[in-house]
């Protein structure tokens, strides 16, 4: 029966729900399910979701709602929800949405058949949330959604529990894939056309497995010659040692590229924040990745507003900000999750200085990486094309080594390939330049 049953998968949050997607989409496949990017086709519908912030689930719940009604016109329709909300809500999902038929948590995605399966001998409402710490999905090839560029999950789950995170209870201990199911992968992945590979992890550079650290890997994927290029998120500034960085230099298929989370300035905050370092030891760090790799783009996460940030501390933030200089940061205002640390301390801040802050982190940032994307103006830089300009059929997109998007004028004969551009324009962070051919 399940032959004839279509699933449409909608994903929230982070690349690892992106990469997890496609996992999902393998073990359904595998089991006779067919996907549908058209919702209106559906028999099932799955929501996978992100807990990270609030306003990451209202806007989940918000959707379901929605689409709800499709219920009253498809009474055979099934709701089911995946993901990081999923695996922190549970049944209470439920409560919030009686349309929503199963919950499902983030290391159980090898029963969804079964339980779908259920789902039409009995309607009644299935749950599983068993957190398996050992759980990485061996044995699947991940469906990829894009034709050039992929994910690939190395490691699952975090140890790190930063004060405000809800990650390590949503997605359990840190566990690492054997390095030869990642190399397999990956050798696969360049065989069929994929050639510009993301490592993913919540916190990649622990990485470890049978002696295999992170930047034994790196090197061990950098011999796959059939892939351009290699990147990797998220890098957690306690864990970059000295070898990562040198095997960054080294290895000719790692790009200058790192997202390194700051969070904040002061350390005081990074103290309440569990992060593991000061203000400084984040800035010598910056300063050693540059001296090893002159060109690397650094790229952050910052958060305003956490609770009992003074105006003080949070200059700090945005002095430190203005030192280092990333080429991009992601700011978010300080959202209380309920079961961590933090949504239990002191001195949380009103809405208002938290969104004033936050704007501040914004503006400053728009400022720094404007002039850092002017200074690649005249530059000639290597872009691998990933697919058109959103905006003309004529122009083609890609990413730089150092992450940045470049648009150009070109056609379909370079999607998939490395192509010399030299930059003519930047605004807000995309750069503009023209093919340099032969
Ligand atoms: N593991 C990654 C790291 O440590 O860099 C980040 C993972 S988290 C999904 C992405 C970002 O969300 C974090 O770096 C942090 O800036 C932000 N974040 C996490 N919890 C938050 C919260 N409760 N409120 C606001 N931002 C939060
Ligand atoms: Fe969350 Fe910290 Fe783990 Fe990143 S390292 S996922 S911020 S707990
Ligand atoms: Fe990612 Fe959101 Fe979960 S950021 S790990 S999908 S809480």
């Amino acid at each position: 029966m399940s032959q004839s049953r279509k699933v449409f998968i909608q994903t929230y949050g982070c690349q690892m729900n992106v990469s997890d997607t496609e996992i999902v989409t393998s073990i359904l496949q595998e089991n006779g399910y067919k996907m549908s990017a058209q919702i209106d086709e559906a028999d099932i519908l799955i929501f996978n979701t992100c807990s990270v912030r609030q306003h990451a689930e209202d806007r989940v719940l918000g959707r379901i709602n929605n689409e709800m009604t499709r219920k009253t016109e498809n009474p055979l329709l099934k709701i089911g929800v995946i993901g990081c909300m999923a695996q922190r809500l549970g049944t209470r999902l439920r409560e919030k949405n009686r349309a929503i038929d199963f919950v499902v948590g983030t290391d159980q995605y090898r029963k969804l058949p079964e339980i779908i399966a259920q789902l039409y001998h009995n309607s009644c409402f299935r749950e599983n949330i068993q957190i398996n710490d050992k759980e990485v999905y061996e044995g699947f090839y991940p469906c990829h959604q894009g034709r050039f560029t992929a994910f690939v999950t190395i490691m699952r789950g975090c140890n790190n529990f930063c004060s405000y995170c809800i990650v390590p209870y949503t997605r359990g201990r840190e566990r690492s894939r054997r390095p030869q199911e990642i190399l397999s992968e990956i050798r696969k992945l360049g065989r069929s056309g994929y050639k510009d590979i993301t490592l993913l992890g919540q916190n990649v550079n622990s990485y470890y497995h049978d002696n295999v650290d992170f930047p034994s890997l790196l090197k061990m994927i950098d011999k796959i010659d059939s892939i351009y290029r290699i990147r990797f998120i998220t890098s957690h500034p306690k864990d970059l040692s000295d070898s990562l960085i040198s095997t960054m230099a080294s290895c000719g298929k790692v790009c200058e590229h790192i997202h390194l989370g700051m969070q904040s300035g002061d350390d005081e905050i990074l103290r309440r924040m569990n992060r593991g370092y000061s203000g400084d030891q984040f800035l010598q760090l910056t300063r050693k990745l540059r001296k090893a790799i002159p060109d690397i783009a650094i790229t952050t996460d910052v958060i305003a507003g956490f609770p009992g940030e003074s105006e003080e501390q949070f200059q700090r933030t945005l002095d430190l900000m203005r030192e280092v200089e990333f080429d991009y940061a992601f700011t978010f205002k300080f959202s209380p999750r309920s079961g961590t640390r933090a949504a239990e301390l002191d001195g949380q801040l009103p809405e208002e200085i938290c969104l004033a802050r936050l704007q501040r982190l914004i503006n400053l940032q728009e400022d720094i990486t404007l002039k850092k994307y002017q200074y690649q103006i005249g530059k000639t830089k290597e872009i691998f094309v990933e697919h058109f300009s959103k905006k003309s059929e004529r122009e083609v997109s890609g990413k730089s080594r150092d992450f940045k998007i470049t648009v150009f004028p070109g056609s379909s004969d370079l999607l998939g390939k490395l192509v010399k551009v030299k930059i003519t324009a930047a605004s807000g962070w995309t750069l503009k330049g023209s093919a340099i051919l032969g």
